[in-house]
Order: C-alpha cells, then structure tokens, then sequence
C-alpha cells in the first residue's frame, strides 16, 4: 500500500517539462541529465550562439553516455542520442519559454540584480503550478525569491560541475519553500539519477560551506610560509584519503571563482573569520594567474 500511494503522490506531481534558462557550462548540463531521463527541455539563453555550442557539446557528452551504455549496440546507442536531443528545444525568450514549464531552472550568471530581472519575469508569465528553482552557488535562496509572487514554489536545486557526472544534488528549502514543493523538487532530482540532500539556505549550502573554508585555510597556511603548496596537497591527499589537494583544487576550480564567493560572502558576515580576505588570493587574482585555465594560479600548468 506504501509504495502504491508513493507512486500516485510522485504521478500527481510529475515534473514532465523542465525549461533551463542559461545555456552555459552548469545550464547545457542540466538540459543534458534531464533530456536523458526523459523530460522535454526547453534551453534558453540570451545568446543563439552559446546555444548552437551548447547543442553540440550535449550532442558530444551524450555520444560518450551511448559508447558506455550501448557498448556492443552501436544503432541503440545512436538511437538514444537522437531522442534525447529531440528533447530539447531552445529559446532565446524566457518569458515565451516559460508557459508550458512545470519547473524551471535557473542557471545564468551568479549576479544578484539579473536574477531578479528575470524572476519578475518567469513570475509573470509561468503558469501558477510552476516551480522556480535557482542553481546559484553562493547567493541567497530567500533573498533571489523575495521578487516573486509565489515564494511557496520556489527553492534551490544545486547541481555540481560537471553535471552528468557528478552525482550530488542538494535541494534547498528557502523559508517559505512549501512541502509539495520541496517533494517534487527531490522526486525531480531522483528522476534526473541524482542522490538529493536537503539542506536550509545557509551560505554555500553544505558542500560549499565547507569546501570553500577549507580551501581558504589550505591558501592561509601556504601563504604564512608554514608548509609548501605540494606538501599540503600531499598532505590532504594521503593523509585524510581526497583525491584532490586543496591547491590544486583551488586552481581547478578558478581562483577568481573562489575569490568571488570569499568576497561576497565577507561582505555580508564581515566578523566571520573564515571568510576574511587572502592577501594571495587577491595578488594571483589581480595578476591574471587564475588557475588551470590560465595557465597559471597556486601552480604553473603546461599551456597546450
Ligand atoms: P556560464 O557563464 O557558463 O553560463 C551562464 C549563461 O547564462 C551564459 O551562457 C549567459 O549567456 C547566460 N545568461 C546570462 N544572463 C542571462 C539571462 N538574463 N537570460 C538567459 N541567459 C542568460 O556560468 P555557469 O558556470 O554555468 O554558472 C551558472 C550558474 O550556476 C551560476 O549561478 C553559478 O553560481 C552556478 N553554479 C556554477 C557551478 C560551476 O562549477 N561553474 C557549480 C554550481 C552552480
């Protein structure tokens, strides 16, 4: 009986159209995961161009799902790639691309004032059972909400780079996130092949809170001269079993990333230690060494 009534709840409210607006890195990958599972995606961006490259990296990333799933059936794999394409659509017009929406994902760039121009707008013109969901990694959930209407249906779904592969989602609950909401938003994720976690709006959520503190304290203590970058991430790696060190992990990710979410964060609790300034930090930042990407940050890279 149990399971009978989880599926009539988890029937009634089926999320069926996903529209995913920015169709960068984090967006293309969203729209991926969620065609695959089934879902008929709308993307959407400002720009046609990112979404024609958008197309094609999803087209690219699918290719390699087929390869490992249809291993000695190369036509089914074929087959899959094609149909989950077919299953995105893309816009360059939110508002258009919201009406038939039951969920929308956010993924546009991490600035408070554009994502509440866009809210008031998907607010507007998605239809009442649509729930608004923000992928922002650092800013507030109830402060991106507070422009709309329907503070109840909206919430965070946080996905992690690079999406199809990384398993983790974690769906925040803003303080007026309602519990239909919030199932459906992990009924969502589940169906999208992610394992959710709940977490409150707190800053950086969980694995953020604690990933971007412990990346900065690797920085303080290279930066005081108390041990060498390689030795820290040695450290890290063979003595509490990551496998990454913080140095290199901090150049992976973009130390103007890093810099970014330390500085936003400082500015709004100013008296917490562990989000105060890095003089390095700034310095690298400053000089154009931001990590794997330029060619140099905390290491230097070959550049190709
Ligand atoms: P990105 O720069 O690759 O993509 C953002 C896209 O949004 C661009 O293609 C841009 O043209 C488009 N865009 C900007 N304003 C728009 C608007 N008003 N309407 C429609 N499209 C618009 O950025 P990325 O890395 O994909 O990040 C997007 C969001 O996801 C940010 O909030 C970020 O904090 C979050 N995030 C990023 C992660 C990462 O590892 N890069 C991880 C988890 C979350």
């Amino acid at each position: 009986i149990g399971r009978q009534f989880s599926t009539s709840i988890s029937k009634q409210n089926a999320i069926k159209n996903v529209t995913v607006i920015g169709g960068g890195l984090m967006g293309s990958g969203i729209a991926q995961v969620a065609a695959q599972a089934g879902q008929s995606v709308t993307l959407v961006d400002v720009s046609s161009d990112v979404l024609a490259k958008s197309q094609k990296s999803i087209g690219a990333n699918l290719g390699r799902v087929a390869k490992k799933l249809y291993k000695d059936k190369p036509e089914d794999g074929e087959k899959f790639v094609a149909e989950a394409l077919g299953r995105i659509k893309t816009a360059t017009d939110p508002g258009e691309a919201s009406k038939s929406a039951d969920l929308i994902v956010e993924a546009i760039v991490e600035n408070m004032d554009v994502k509440h121009k866009l809210f008031k707008q998907l607010d507007s013109a998605a239809p009442a059972h649509t729930i608004l969901a923000s992928n922002t990694s650092s800013l507030s959930i109830n402060e991106i909400g507070s422009v709309v209407k329907r503070k109840d249906k909206f919430g965070g779904l946080h996905f992690f780079n690079p999406v199809p592969v990384m398993r983790l989602l974690e769906v925040v609950k803003g303080a007026e996130t309602s519990e239909d909401t919030y199932k459906s938003m992990m009924e969502w994720g589940k169906a999208v092949g992610k394992t959710c976690i709940t977490c409150k709006d707190t800053p950086g959520f969980v694995v953020n809170r604690l990933l971007v503190p412990y990346i900065c304290e690797a920085m303080r203590l290279y930066e005081r001269g108390d041990a060498s970058a390689r030795d820290i991430d040695i450290a890290m790696k063979l003595g509490a079993g990551y496998p990454m060190g913080p140095l290199e992990l901090a150049d992976y990710v973009g130390l103007d990333t890093n810099k970014f979410i330390l500085d936003g964060w400082h500015k709004k609790f100013p008296d917490q230690p562990l989000f105060k300034p890095i003089p390095l930090l700034n310095k690298l930042v400053a000089e154009g060494k931001l990590g794997v990407k330029t060619g140099e940050g905390i290491y230097k890279y070959d550049k190709k």
